[in-house]
């Protein structure tokens, strides 16, 4: 099954080869949803001008040559040269039916590709922060929604488990002793244990020296500075793990693919790129200069392969991560789901990893751009008093207001489906609010507006779901077995059948592009489809039966697609709200 301006296409396309002519073959027409019918046909007005003749003419004539079989009930001309064309019911209502009766409800399998995904990328003993739950659930959503269009995700953690900081955390893990309380509070609270460790080496100048020579350690594989390092790292694990369950993401242990996993590969990369002549010495340090990466003043930017002291950069590892995706991965196409200030750095290492011949033509990668969140005074997101947020709290937080909302609204559930649907809420809210906007844009924490039962939010869409759900408790019926035919004639049922059809292609366009608030508009058009459908017709109180059953398929029908849509955003949906 196809969206009906996907299905409607090709018989524009030969209406105008029938009436102009092999000349037009090929041309473009744009058809999009239009106010007046179904869709418009925005071909006239270029081809016009190509063909010399007037818009209308042109208009008419893709009029008289479309041949569209059972597809369209009428076609005319409008304005200075648009066609008009509505759908035909029957024909609508057929594809619905189809997409209630298909389990992947009209979403196409896709030639199968494999595509790594970098994404969440945390760091060890640090406290996740909003700019890594961004990633973290952008990252999910599309790791999710392309694993569903049949491609081999393999997802990438690439956490900050290496440099220099290590060197003071070892060496303070050392001091408190690992199975202290200071040591375990990394499982909960990391930044503690973090500043404790900055705290001694801002202080003392001995712990200093010790934690410099803890690194020279670290890095030359001493057994029991890797053994305490990897003590650290388990603590942290616990800790991303509580945060990636609590978010309900896909992540586990085995998608763990930190920086210090490429440690053996860093030393050959930099021989491998001074040897092709890529990398040159400047300064002591190992850089790479690329033409058109300049700074200020147009002064070339490097990237840094190997600096001065031996120690080898964020770049190099990121070489590395190119490297290890297409040679031992195989990966056909690579997202780096990253913070937007990180363009020219990956830029930079794209660049550097063709020149070196590790990342060929026919692999694609792509920053998918993650912009920042701000607080309400539209600065980087803080707590009140300034200190930097701690991410379980405001997840917390969020749980606990969606809470106070479900207490007040539905005491009559009991307490353990209320704290239920109150943590589907909560987090769902939070979730949907970092997708719901283009990634690479910023945008404002705010609690309130998130957890909001109306406009395109989490709570709103999940309302709709538990409607819909209520309608067919009420009615004794499965939503998944329902599958009477459908019959459209009221405005409210056509509207929501052609808005129920695009599902497959919206899908489609968030995995070819990387942006999961093309889903979430249109769940947020659906559910408003479905809310001015469910004012105009009534579905259990129908006039006669066959309306009743045509409609409770298009009430389930929407159900399906809605939660399907949400699970692959990794939003949940309760029976009840
Ligand atoms: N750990 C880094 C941070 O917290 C993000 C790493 C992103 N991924 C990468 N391949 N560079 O900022």
């Amino acid at each position: 099954m196809v969206a009906p301006i996907d299905a409607l296409t090709p018989a524009v396309q030969s209406a105008l080869v029938a009436a102009f002519g092999e000349e037009v073959r090929g041309a473009d027409p744009v058809l999009r949803p239009s106010q007046f019918a179904d869709v418009q046909v925005n071909a006239a007005m270029a081809l016009a001008k190509k063909l010399g003749r007037k818009p209308r003419d042109v208009a008419q004539a893709i009029v008289d040559h479309l041949d569209a079989g059972e597809l369209v009930s009428a076609a005319e001309v409008a304005g200075p040269g648009f066609v008009n064309i509505t759908f035909a019911d029957g024909w609508l209502a057929e594809q619905a039916l189809a997409a209630q009766t298909d389990p992947r409800l009209g979403v196409a399998t896709q030639q199968r590709q494999v595509i790594p995904i970098d994404y969440s990328a945390p760091n060890v003993a640090k406290e996740m922060h909003v700019g890594h739950l961004r990633t973290t659930i952008i990252g999910d959503a599309l790791a999710r929604t392309l694993e569903h269009l049949g491609h081999h995700v393999i997802r990438q953690n690439h956490v900050g488990d290496w440099g220099t900081p290590f060197g003071m955390l070892v060496e303070h893990l050392l001091e408190v002793g690992e199975d202290s309380d200071e040591a375990r509070v990394v499982q909960t609270d990391p930044n503690a244990f973090y500043q404790a460790a900055r705290q001694k080496f801002d202080s003392s100048e001995d712990f200093a020296t010790r934690a410099r020579a803890r690194v020279v350690k670290l890095q030359a594989g001493d057994p029991e500075t890797l053994r305490l390092w990897g003590a650290l790292y388990d603590l942290s694990k616990t800790y991303f793990n509580k945060v990636y369950s609590t978010l309900g993401v896909t992540l586990t242990d085995a998608d763990l693919a930190g920086e210090s996993t490429y440690n053996d590969d860093l030393a050959g990369i930099c021989k491998d790129l001074e040897a092709k002549g890529i990398a040159t010495h400047d300064e002591g340090a190992l850089v790479v200069f690329l033409p058109g990466f300049t700074g200020r003043e147009d002064k070339p930017v490097p990237l840094f392969i190997r600096k001065s002291d031996g120690g080898y950069g964020y770049g190099t590892t990121d070489v590395a991560t190119v490297k290890h995706r297409v040679e031992d991965l195989h990966a056909d196409r690579i997202l780096y789901v990253i913070g937007v200030t990180q363009s020219l750095h990956l830029q930079m290492v794209y660049e550097t990893a063709r020149r070196a011949g590790y990342l060929p033509e026919r692999v694609e990668v792509e920053h998918v751009k993650i912009g920042s969140v701000l607080g309400e005074d539209r600065k980087i997101l803080k707590t009140r008093s300034g200190a930097p947020l701690r991410l379980m709290h405001l997840l917390d937080e969020a749980v606990q207001h969606a809470r106070a909302y479900i207490d007040g609204a539905r005491p009559e559930l009991p307490e353990d489906e209320r704290a239920e649907i109150a943590r589907m809420v909560g987090i769902g809210a939070v979730k949907y609010a970092d997708l719901s906007v283009s990634h690479d844009s910023d945008y404002v924490f705010d609690l309130d507006r998130m957890l909001a039962l109306t406009g395109n939010t989490g709570p709103y869409l999940q309302y709709a779901t538990a409607r819909i759900r209520s309608i067919f408790r009420t009615a004794g019926i499965d939503p998944e077995q329902q599958d009477a035919p459908i019959v459209l004639t009221e405005p409210g049922e056509r509207e929501l059948a052609l808005t129920l059809l695009d599902f497959g292609g919206v899908v489609a366009q968030v995995g070819q592009l990387s942006e999961p608030h093309r889903l979430c508009t249109y769940l947020f058009e659906l559910a408003q489809a479905f809310s001015s459908f469910y004012e105009q017709c009534p579905v259990l109180k129908a006039d006669d039966e066959q309306t009743r059953q045509s409609r409770l398929t298009l009430c389930a029908l929407t159900l399906r697609t809605l939660v399907q849509g949400l699970d692959l955003l990794g939003v949940e949906t309760p029976e009840r709200m």
